[in-house]
């Protein structure tokens, strides 16, 4: 590790011991950190984020064996899929301990659990040796950041550097969040679809996962509107692209297309602007946030093409109908 991220290190860990906020990079996106077991610093988190306090967070630990620290039952599919996962993108809820305060489980008597990959984290976590309660670092509702600067773009003015720090680990790989998996209950549910595909999830599990959100949970997915550009955002089938562009480019509209392949480029009329996202599941979700604020930056609409709900495709096609809103598949 070089001198300055040692010294970077030290001083993050400092700061979440004082109460202060410290951003740091994850495999999926960056997180806005606090120490859970901290009311103070935690409520800072729901303000600088804009987030209403009910909505909660997920604890980041530095390993499964933490697990009996933070809920107060751990089921055997918690240790098999920790086993099988951890570090990595999935997130598991289980029945909150006392360790964890209940503004940072936004009053649930759950806890969301995630050990992350990304080495900076996981040394943040190791030299910190408590959880750190965080929400992706961007303004609520707004699209995730994967690099330092959309961090800065989005919260930089929310954050005193006198207390609050941001740990820049280079781009995000995963790119897309965490999956979420609920077994605080009789049956295992997906909240969110995520870094972990589903299909490897019920694998390791034996059984299918349910999809049904019990009323009351607090998921992302509840929101009709989430992840969203300012941009209005169309899903469209790859045939209709080249037809829905040339229209909204004759209305006036400044149109950003986010491609998969240089075939479906080619179709495409002059005068739109293009963002590749490239085919293979992993790239397109590792680049998606990215292009979406670039196409956010410059164009009035963005088309994109939703991948089948499958493997990795599963989430992509989640956080797009999401930043579509309700706005219907074209
Ligand atoms: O990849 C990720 O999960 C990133 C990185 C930073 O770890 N974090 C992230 O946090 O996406 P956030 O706050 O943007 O999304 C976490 C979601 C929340 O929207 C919340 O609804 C859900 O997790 N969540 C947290 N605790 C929960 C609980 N006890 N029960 C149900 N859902 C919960
Ligand atoms: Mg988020």
């Amino acid at each position: 590790m070089s001198v300055s991220t040692e010294q970077e290190l030290a001083q993050a860990v400092a700061m979440l011991r004082r109460g202060g906020l410290v951003v740091f990079p994850t495999e999926t996106v960056y997180g806005l950190g606090a120490d859970a077991e901290r009311p103070a610093a935690v409520r800072r988190v729901y303000e600088i984020k804009g987030r209403p306090a009910d909505h909660p967070l997920i604890v980041h630990i530095g390993e499964a064996a933490e697990l009996p620290q933070w809920a107060r039952e751990v089921p055997r599919p918690a240790l098999e899929l920790a086993a099988a996962f951890w570090p990595g993108p999935l997130t598991l809820v289980l029945k909150r301990s006392l360790r964890v305060p209940l503004l940072t489980t936004g009053g649930l008597d759950t806890v969301a659990l995630r050990v992350p990959a990304h080495p900076l984290a996981l040394e943040l976590l190791r030299r910190f040796e408590g959880g750190i309660a965080a929400p992706s670092a961007n303004r609520f509702g707004r699209v995730s950041p994967t690099r330092a600067e959309h961090v800065r773009a989005d919260l930089g003015g929310g954050l005193d550097p006198a207390t609050d720090t941001i740990l820049d680990g280079g781009p995000c790989s995963v790119g897309v969040e965490s999956t979420i998996v609920d077994l605080s209950g009789e049956v295992p549910i997906l909240l969110r679809p995520g870094g972990v595909t589903s299909e490897a999830i019920e694998s390791v599990l034996g059984r299918e996962l349910a999809r049904s959100v019990k009323p009351g949970t607090r998921a992302p997915g509840r929101l009709d509107q989430h992840y969203a550009p300012e941009a209005r955002v169309e899903l469209i089938s790859r045939e209709g692209l080249p037809t829905r562009t040339r229209e909204l480019l004759a209305a006036s509209e400044r149109v950003a297309v986010l491609v998969h392949t240089p075939e479906e480029a080619a179709l495409l009329p002059e005068g739109a602007l293009m963002i590749s996202l490239g085919e293979r599941e992993e790239l397109v979700a590792n680049k998606l946030y990215g292009a979406l604020r670039d196409a956010d930056a410059r164009a009035s609409v963005i088309l994109v093409t939703p991948p089948a709900p499958r493997g990795l495709g599963e989430a992509i096609a989640d956080r797009l109908q999401k930043a579509a809103g309700s706005a219907a598949l074209k």
